[in-house]
C-alpha cells in the first residue's frame, strides 16, 4: 500500500468554511505544495470567478474546475488542495475524489470536509466577494439552500470530517493533521 506521505489532501466544504486558509497552513506545516482550485482557475482564465460566471455561465466555470481538479490530482508530488465549495456538485468530481478508495494498490486522496454551521458561515461571509457570485443577495438564505443541497454530497466524498464551529484556525489545522495522520 502506498505510504500516507504520498497522498494528496483535499479540503471540501461550503464557502467560508476555511478551506484556503486551513489548506495553506497545512501545506506549510507539511512542506508540501498548496493549490487553491479557485485561484488556479482565475490565473489560467485571466479573469475573476465572478467574470467567468457572468460571461460564460456557471457550467463553463464547472468545466474549468473539473479540468483543474483532474490535473492537480494527477500531480506526482503530494499536494494540499483547497477546492471551491461547489466541487461536489458534479458527479465526475465526486468520482475523482473517491476513486480507488477500495483499491489498496493506489493512493486515493484524503478528503477532509470542513463542516460549518450556516450561522458560522453567515457571520464570516457578510458580502459576496469577487469569487462568490452564488452568494449575491440574501447570504444566509443562499447558504441555507446550498447547505441543504450539498451536505450529503460532502459526506459522500469525505474520508474525514472536521467541525470548524467555535474553533480557531490553529485548532482546525491541528485536527486536519491529526485525522489525516500525516505529521
Ligand atoms: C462556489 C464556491 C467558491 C467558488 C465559486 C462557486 C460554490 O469557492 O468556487 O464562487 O459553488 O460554492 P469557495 O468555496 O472557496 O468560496
Amino acid at each position: 500500500m502506498t505510504g500516507s506521505s504520498t497522498v494528496h489532501i483535499v479540503l471540501v466544504g461550503l464557502m467560508g468554511s476555511g478551506k484556503s486558509s486551513v489548506g495553506r497552513r497545512v501545506a506549510d506545516h507539511l512542506q508540501r505544495p498548496f493549490v487553491d482550485t479557485d485561484a488556479h482557475i482565475e490565473r489560467r482564465a485571466g479573469r475573476t470567478i465572478r467574470e467567468i460566471f457572468a460571461t460564460d455561465g456557471e457550467g463553463a466555470f464547472r468545466d474549468l474546475e473539473t479540468a483543474v481538479l483532474t490535473e492537480v490530482l494527477c500531480a506526482s508530488e503530494a499536494t494540499v488542495i483547497a477546492t471551491g465549495g461547489g466541487i461536489v456538485t458534479r458527479e465526475i468530481n465526486r468520482d475523482l475524489l473517491t476513486r480507488d478508495r477500495t483499491d489498496e494498490s493506489s493512493a486515493p486522496p484524503r478528503v477532509v470536509w470542513l463542516r460549518a454551521s450556516v450561522d458560522t458561515l453567515t457571520s464570516r461571509l457578510r458580502s459576496g466577494a469577487a469569487r462568490r457570485p452564488l452568494l449575491d443577495g440574501d447570504v444566509r438564505g443562499r447558504l441555507l439552500e446550498l447547505d441543504e443541497e450539498r451536505r450529503d454530497l460532502y459526506r459522500a466524498v469525505a474520508s474525514e470530517i472536521v467541525d470548524v464551529d467555535d474553533r480557531s484556525l490553529d485548532e482546525v489545522v491541528d485536527e486536519v493533521l491529526t485525522v489525516t495522520e500525516i505529521r
